[in-house]
């Protein structure tokens, strides 16, 4: 087992999940609590994680320094790496440049961190890094030297040989980070473990299943069916535990996609013969959301629309509990855990109100999307299912910026659709993460015909990313692009004007509210 420090970074979670892919057993603790919590345990190393925060700021999260005297490997990641010196007599200092994304390493110095199975050869002496931070070391702590650098951090990777400590600046956790896995197994490797790659089996799953069916016993169950992968793989774990026990409720809140509920239904009911039961509450979520602007209130408006809907079918059904698709990038997103700093509210995560009577059942909250994709297709999910691109909760009230209208909303629902068609035809939709349109609710000059044309802008938005927490804008083709383009402003004659979103993340969300 390895002990992970969370300072709260977003990726702490991560952490534990790669080293789990790779049969190693973790235990996050709080840095507060680090002894109480691992005194009756046994374990061979220590990472510790990033953080939001600067060390040197007031009540920063730090560690007591008796850390380093049990004896045992220790590895800092980002403010993790800064946690290392600012506790040990180096120095930390705000960088000249904060670094969002990917930075080049060049490896100076051989080390069994920086090595590739079998431990004899290296890694190359260049490999991309992913980077989020704003720190950076000053002057490393005694007995360390500096095995990597980039063009502007000095200490990228420091070590300490004799003593097993190590430091990265970048993110190895991240599937941006070249050899971050195998930097890991080489840690775990350092601390005496024998790593191997274990990816989820179907022993696995059964065993979740089992679970589910032991913890509900005869209760009946409802589940909230978004027909996006994870609510459809959430509640399809649940009806193969209890059958008819369970009832999913779709509620179709006006704001998703076009053709949505009708495809729900022919897989969920006539394929699955799951019970669905379909709620049109369209009006009382415009009626909710009628000018509001925010996005925090927009998230939070339709999430508690969300429960009070579902709440009255729970009364109805006497249901004891209720499956929701949770995630854990939601669950650290909306600030699950001590020491992370909330990003974004994400609708259900953000907890039942005290007074509504069920019980919540997150068969997935523990796994990321690929995991979920995995356990999906054990369960004999087609790939159209398995592989739909991520839809957010709170729909396209998330990807029309300003007040939500039918209006907009069916503006960019056309637009949507044709995105969606062209990426389709391409054949390039399994490659990217998520591709869709955004209505900005910024207006354009352009010209139609001879005439002047005052018209909305629209937005594509697509992307590359494997676990969510950090992600790439794709290199479209320009002729798709094009393609799309022509199409939306002809088609779609409200919109004389498209652009093309090109941030990675981070700093840019994939969604833009
Ligand atoms: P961001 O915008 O935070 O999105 O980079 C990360 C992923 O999460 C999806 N997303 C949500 N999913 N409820 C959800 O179930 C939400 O409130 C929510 N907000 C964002 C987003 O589409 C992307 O895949």
């Amino acid at each position: 087992m390895i002990i992970i420090v969370d300072f709260g970074s977003q990726t702490t979670h991560l952490i534990s999940r790669r080293l789990r892919e790779i049969s190693v057993d973790t235990k996050i603790v709080e840095p507060e609590e680090f002894f109480k919590e691992t005194k009756d345990i046994k374990y061979e190393g220590i990472i510790f994680s990033g953080g939001p925060t600067s060390v040197y700021e007031d009540g920063a999260p730090t560690i007591d320094a008796k850390v380093f005297e049990v004896e045992k490997p220790i590895l800092g990641i980002c403010y993790g790496e800064q946690i290392i010196a600012h506790v040990l007599d180096g120095n930390v200092k705000p960088g000249k440049k904060k670094e969002y994304g990917p930075a080049t390493l060049t490896i100076l110095k051989e080390s069994p961190l920086l090595s590739l199975s079998p431990a004899t050869d290296h890694l190359p002496t260049e490999i991309a890094v992913w980077m989020n931070h704003g720190d950076e070391l000053a002057r490393i702590p005694t007995g360390f030297e500096t095995i990597g650098i980039t063009e502007t951090i000095p200490y990228a990777v420091i070590a300490d040989e004799r003593r097993k400590i190590y430091g990265v600046q970048f993110h190895p956790e991240v599937v941006h980070t070249q050899f971050g896995l195998q930097i890991l197994k080489n840690f775990a490797s350092i601390c005496g473990l024998d790593p191997k790659d274990q990816p989820i089996s179907e022993e696995f799953v059964n065993k979740q299943i089992h679970d589910i069916k032991d913890s509900v016993g005869d209760a009946h169950v409802i589940g909230a069916l978004s027909g996006g992968v994870d609510s459809s793989i959430a509640c399809l774990m649940v009806h193969k535990a209890i059958g008819d026990q369970f009832t999913a409720i779709y509620i179709d809140s006006g704001l998703m996609r076009s053709g949505e509920t009708e495809e729900l239904k022919k897989v969920f009911k006539d394929n699955y013969h799951m019970n669905v039961k379909i709620i049109d509450a369209e009006d009382i979520f415009l009626k909710n959301l009628r000018d509001v602007t925010d996005p925090e209130t927009k998230r939070k408006i339709i999430g508690k629309t969300f429960i009070d809907v579902l709440e009255e079918e729970a009364k109805k059904l006497d249901a004891t509990f209720l499956v929701q698709g949770t995630i854990y990038p939601d669950v650290i997103e909306s600030a699950g855990t001590k020491h992370a700093k909330n990003i974004k509210s994400h609708h259900n995560v953000g907890g039942l109100p005290e007074e509504m009577n069920v019980m919540l059942l997150e068969p997935i909250r523990n796994f990321y999307k690929d995991e979920v994709r995995a356990i999906g297709k054990i369960l004999g999910l087609p790939k159209e299912i398995t592989h739909r691109h991520p839809f957010p909760g709170p729909g396209l009230a998330i990807r029309t910026i300003g007040e939500v209208t039918k209006d907009k909303l069916e503006i960019l629902r056309r637009a949507d659709r044709i995105v969606q068609e062209e990426i389709h035809k391409s054949g390039i939709g399994d490659s990217l993460w998520q591709v869709f349109a955004i209505y900005t609710g910024i207006k354009t000059t352009g010209v139609r015909g001879d005439d002047r044309a005052y018209g909305d802008m629209i937005a594509i938005r697509a992307v590359e990313s494997l676990d969510v927490m950090s992600a790439g804008f794709a290199k479209l083709p320009w002729e798709l692009l094009e393609k799309i383009s022509v199409r939306i402003v002809t088609e779609v004659t409200e919109v004389n004007r498209v652009v093309y979103d090109i941030t990675n993340k981070p700093p840019g969300t994939i969604e833009w509210e």
